[in-house]
């Protein structure tokens, strides 16, 4: 059994890594904004017993993230693999309508609080961890590579491709500490986000996503990975 702490775990993709980590016998902290409001996420862990626990956790909130590895110590739990899976889109910013307030925001959650998360957390994990790994909940829409012509998203694809840069330059310092880390795109997935056009159901996307994580090691650090384990160009 590894224990698993995940950010925006009370919907879409974040609250099917429970589910999933959870039925095979793992150990989960999942955090979220309003873990009281989080219904699905507290049906999920009710008969879950000391595998699961939450933890109220707003990822934009610098100062509250710095106090994750108290508060993880205070509850005396030992994490191997951190998920940074919160995330937030900004819809279709026509040129025209990008605004400096909304790529901040972005920004501030998807690129910005990933980072913090891995270094508050990366301590506790090489010491504690048995696998020790941070995984980076990215897009295929961060690839600079493909990204000509896709004219919507200015914000969203421009935050993940500076959360690739940060997992690119933590790889080496984290394998010096024996913590593999990646960038992983969960595919076009039927969430709040992704709507439901998207291809992929959660199951199948996070079916997927575990693959890939149960079979990480510091060798795949700084890789760029679908969920179906396919690597993307940067
Ligand atoms: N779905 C897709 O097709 C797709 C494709 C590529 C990448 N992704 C990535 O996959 C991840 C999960 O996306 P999703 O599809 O599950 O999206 P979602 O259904 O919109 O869920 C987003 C989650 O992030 C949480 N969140 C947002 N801001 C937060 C904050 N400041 N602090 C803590 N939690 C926060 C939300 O919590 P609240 O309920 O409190 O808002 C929610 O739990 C994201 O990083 C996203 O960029 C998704």
């Amino acid at each position: 059994m590894n224990h698993y702490l995940i950010t925006g775990a009370n919907r879409g993709l974040g609250l099917e890594f429970v589910r999933q980590l959870l039925a095979r016998g793992d150990g989960v902290t999942a955090c979220c904004r309003e873990p009281d409001e989080a219904g699905d996420l507290q049906r999920l862990g009710a008969s879950a017993g000391e595998r699961f626990a939450t933890l109220a956790l707003d990822v934009a909130d610098a100062d509250a993230v710095a106090a994750l590895p108290g508060k993880l110590r205070a509850g005396g739990r030992v994490v191997d693999v951190v998920i940074n899976n919160a995330g937030i889109a900004a819809g279709e910013e026509a040129f025209g309508q990008f605004e400096a307030g909304t790529m901040e925001r972005v920004l501030r959650v998807n690129s910005i609080a990933p980072m913090l998360v891995a270094q508050a957390v990366a301590p506790l994990l090489e010491k504690d961890g048995t696998a020790p790994k941070i995984v980076c909940i990215t897009s295929g829409l961060g690839s600079i590579a493909n990204a000509d012509g896709l004219t919507f998203g200015l914000s969203y694809g421009m935050s993940k491709a500076a959360l690739n840069m940060g997992v690119k330059k933590l790889a080496s310092e984290m394998k010096r500490r024996g913590v593999a880390i990646i960038a992983l795109h969960p595919g076009w997935v039927q969430t709040d986000m992704g709507g439901q056009n998207a291809t992929l159901k959660p199951e199948e996307s996070i079916r997927g996503m575990l693959k890939v994580i149960d079979g990480l090691t510091t060798r795949d650090n700084g890789r760029f990975l679908t969920y179906a384990g396919e690597e993307l160009p940067w």
